[in-house]
């Protein structure tokens, strides 16, 4: 990818997407909410389609929330369909894709088909070197780091390491994104402004981009002018922090 100088663009290694406004594309439609969480699904391939085509190795998206729960019965078992189906189809298609697809979030309050595709993709997806999806489900940053910290003292209580020698790494290694490069890029669509408890850890330097545009609606278009903002960002303060 070029810019108006005919310069490379830097590509973002990893790019964290908070795939919001599926609700309000639907009303715009006079079409029900769910409708939008299934042209929300569906986009997320075209998404991973482009973002492979730019180069990017790693998309992290929040598809569901520890507090989503909260909604209507009806859409939280919509949603929970949506993922189970999506899930399935990635246990096909990961490998003619050759992606690598994980699931962070507590996954134990899912149901056990649910589970079992985590673990089979997980499974089945594990050698293939393209890109990284990673699909956020009953995720909460808080959450996270909680179960981390529980794991990190159960291991200092068995001597496997002295609390003096525990630092930032080691944290990261707790964590439901131990080994993944941390994001570079942030997304959010539909206009809010909010990190919503996604990767608090993760992100703390990374760029973020807002943009209006609704996440059924982001297309390979949207995706490289955040790469544009994202290079003007990195030009201005490369390196500092
Ligand atoms: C935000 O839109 C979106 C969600 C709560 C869920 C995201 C889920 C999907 C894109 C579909 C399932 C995902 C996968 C990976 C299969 P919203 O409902 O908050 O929209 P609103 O803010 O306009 O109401």
């Amino acid at each position: 990818m070029k810019n108006d100088k005919n310069e490379n663009y830097l590509i973002p290694e990893h790019v964290a997407i908070i795939l919001d406004g599926n609700g309000r594309w639907a009303k715009k439609k006079n079409m029900p909410r769910n409708y939008g969480h299934v042209k929300g699904s569906e986009n997320l391939e075209k998404v991973c389609k482009a973002a492979d085509e730019l180069g990017i190795k790693y998309i992290t998206v929040y598809a569901f929330s520890t507090e989503n729960w909260k909604r209507p019965e009806e859409e939280v078992s919509a949603l929970m369909k949506l993922l189970r189906n999506y899930l399935k189809d990635c246990v096909k298609k990961a490998n003619k894709n050759n992606m690598r697809i994980r699931v962070i979030g507590e996954i134990n309050r899912l149901d056990k088909d649910i589970r079992d595709a985590i673990m089979e993709l997980d499974e089945v997806s594990k050698k293939n070197t393209g890109l990284n999806l990673t699909i956020a489900i009953n995720y909460g940053a808080r959450d996270e780091m909680i179960r981390a910290m529980r794991k990190a003292m159960q291991d200092a209580k068995e001597d496997k390491f002295k609390i003096e020698d525990f630092n930032e790494e080691s944290f990261g290694e707790y964590l439901d994104t131990k080994g993944m490069p941390e994001p570079d890029l942030m997304i959010r669509t539909s206009g809010e402004q909010r990190l919503s408890n996604f990767l608090l850890w993760q992100l703390a330097y990374t760029e973020f981009y807002f943009t209006d545009v609704l996440w059924p609606d982001f297309d390979k278009k949207e995706l490289e002018k955040a790469i544009q903002y994202y290079n003007k960002r990195e030009r201005r303060y490369g390196g500092l922090a």
